[in-house]
């Protein structure tokens, strides 16, 4: 595992496999300036590539015997325009090169280091060195495992690089979880890795099975479970404070191992890639697995509905009327909006421990990515305040949010039923509301309640920026990040 440091050497003095220097469009001098002689050297390679610091740009200079044999040059773009999450780019761009020549060792050098930097650095680098590829026997793991062992931030900060660590971490734990396919991570084996995390991070921990679920009238959950071979669990860990807790916290996460659609079943192009349908549990689960550490004042609660939605004979259909574990009933109008189904149970199961927030993450409605494009997600609350404080959170980590508007009296009519409480779907327009909506009414009014919908930005076929293939893990950095500022 990577492991990063803070360095208090001189540039100048480094010696190292390999070097970073991040740069500011124009400004290459001031990113050299400390490194005397090789620094003459390697802006006189810049000026011959036409190397200038534009924006996710990248430069390799070579000497191989002197005392850095890499130095990576990578530009950050305008100075006045730099955003925290260009330097968490840049530091992938740096980590996946230097992976790329075999260095086991990596210095960063920024001109510009002050606080959240740092860990900025930390978190690109980590999230920028992942990938999926335990499954591969053709040698490429072996390659991997002679990656980068050491990270030094000059003149970095420890404590930020010690969150910007936790972090990451807790991100690829979340990717390597949800990038894990559903014949191998179906609702027992996602019930089983939170008990591993629990017991690993001294968590306390309950899981459901489908009798007990049963029994505590959690229809909606086992509704969409039932036709599945693999029958449904409810999880629920707890962090507690060693101090009397100032506030409760209660976390929610969608967690389908695998979404066909069920009866409605979905076209094989848009079934590809539904093992990501439970990101938002192991979001969730990253979460808790990396606030442990940051000692919290407050009380969290980890709360997932892991199922699996099959078409079989004994299906949920469309036109079933379900009583909910809250006592509301749903009609059915689509088997596969299933997620806001079994979040209705698990949110009232949530509600009834009287947290003093909630906030739900999930892969809920394809409308969402529609709406607002594959690099931003939603997020709907019935409480202005906690959406402000997480959309502030997200202005750090570079998790892009954009609040939607739930005050449509008319499309949420279109949830009504003429059989029973509430209907699961009021088709395409407008659909990503209409979930949220349909979520809001198995909250109770007076818990200040947010939801964020990553449909849209939990997977991605291409690598870019931090992201590899496969599971991008967003939002985990920001509910940890809101949960810091909160304390
Ligand atoms: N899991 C999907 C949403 C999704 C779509 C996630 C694409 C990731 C990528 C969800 O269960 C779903 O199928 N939603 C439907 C709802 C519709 C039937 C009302 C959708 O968005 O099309
Ligand atoms: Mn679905
Ligand atoms: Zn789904």
């Amino acid at each position: 595992m990577l492991k990063v440091y803070k360095s208090s050497a001189r540039p100048s003095e480094v010696s190292s496999q390999a070097l970073g220097i991040f740069v500011f469009e124009g400004k290459i001098e001031e990113s050299l300036k400390e490194l005397e002689g090789l620094g003459k050297r390697v802006k006189k390679q810049a000026e011959h590539e036409h190397f200038t610091g534009k924006k996710e740009s990248m430069l390799k200079v070579t000497f191989p015997e002197g005392p850095i044999p890499r130095v990576f040059l990578v530009g950050l773009g305008q100075e006045s325009k730099a955003r925290i999450d260009d330097y968490r780019v840049a530091a992938a761009i740096i980590t996946k090169a230097a992976l790329e020549s075999h260095a086991g060792e990596l210095y960063l050098y920024s001109p510009k280091i002050n606080p959240p930097i740092s860990q900025a650095l930390a978190e690109g680098a980590l999230l920028g060195a992942y990938r999926f590829d335990r499954y591969k026997t053709d040698g490429r793991k072996e390659e991997g495992k002679r990656g980068i062992d050491d990270l030094y931030i000059i003149n970095g900060d420890d404590d930020d690089i010690e969150r910007g660590v936790l972090f990451a971490c807790g991100q690829n734990y979340a990717r390597d979880l949800a990038n894990e396919p559903p014949n191998l991570v179906n609702p027992a084996t996602l019930a089983k890795a939170a008990v591993d995390l629990a017991e690993d991070m001294g968590l306390e921990c309950e899981i459901y099975d489908e009798v007990e679920l049963e029994r505590m009238g959690m229809n909606a959950l086992l509704a969409v479970g039932r036709g599945s071979a693999n029958p449904p669990r409810l999880i629920h860990l707890t962090y507690k404070p060693s101090s009397r807790p100032l506030k409760k916290i209660a976390l929610v996460g969608k967690g389908l191992t695998f979404d066909s659609g069920g009866l409605d079943i979905k076209t094989s192009e848009n079934m590809r890639t539904m093992k990501g349908d439970k990101t938002g549990a192991c979001v969730v689960l990253g979460a808790m697995r990396s606030l442990v550490k940051l000692d919290l004042p407050m009380e969290v609660h980890a709360l997932i509905g892991a199922v699996e939605n099959m078409p079989s004979g004994s299906s949920y259909k469309p036109d079933d009327i379900i009583k909910t574990y809250t006592g509301k009933t749903i009609e059915i109008d689509n088997t596969d909006a299933e997620g806001r189904v079994t979040m209705a149970d698990v949110l009232g199961f949530a509600s009834k421990l009287n947290p003093s927030c909630m906030v739900d993450i999930a892969t809920l409605t394809g409308g969402c990515a529609v709406a607002l494009g594959p690099y931003r997600a939603g997020i709907f609350a019935n409480d202005q305040a906690l959406c402000n404080a997480l959309l502030d959170a997200s202005s750090f980590t570079g998790e892009m949010l954009w609040q939607l508007p739930m005050d449509d009296e008319r499309l949420r009519k279109r949830l009504d039923s003429p059989f029973a409480d509430v209907a699961n779907s009021a088709g395409r327009y407008g659909s990503a509301i209409t979930a949220a909506m349909f979520l809001r009414e198995f909250v109770p009014e007076d818990i200040p309640w947010a939801h964020i919908d990553i449909a849209g930005v939990s997977y991605y076929k291409e690598p870019f920026g931090y992201y590899s293939s496969g599971i991008s893990g967003f939002g985990t950095r920001t509910i940890l990040q809101w949960l810091y500022r909160l304390q």
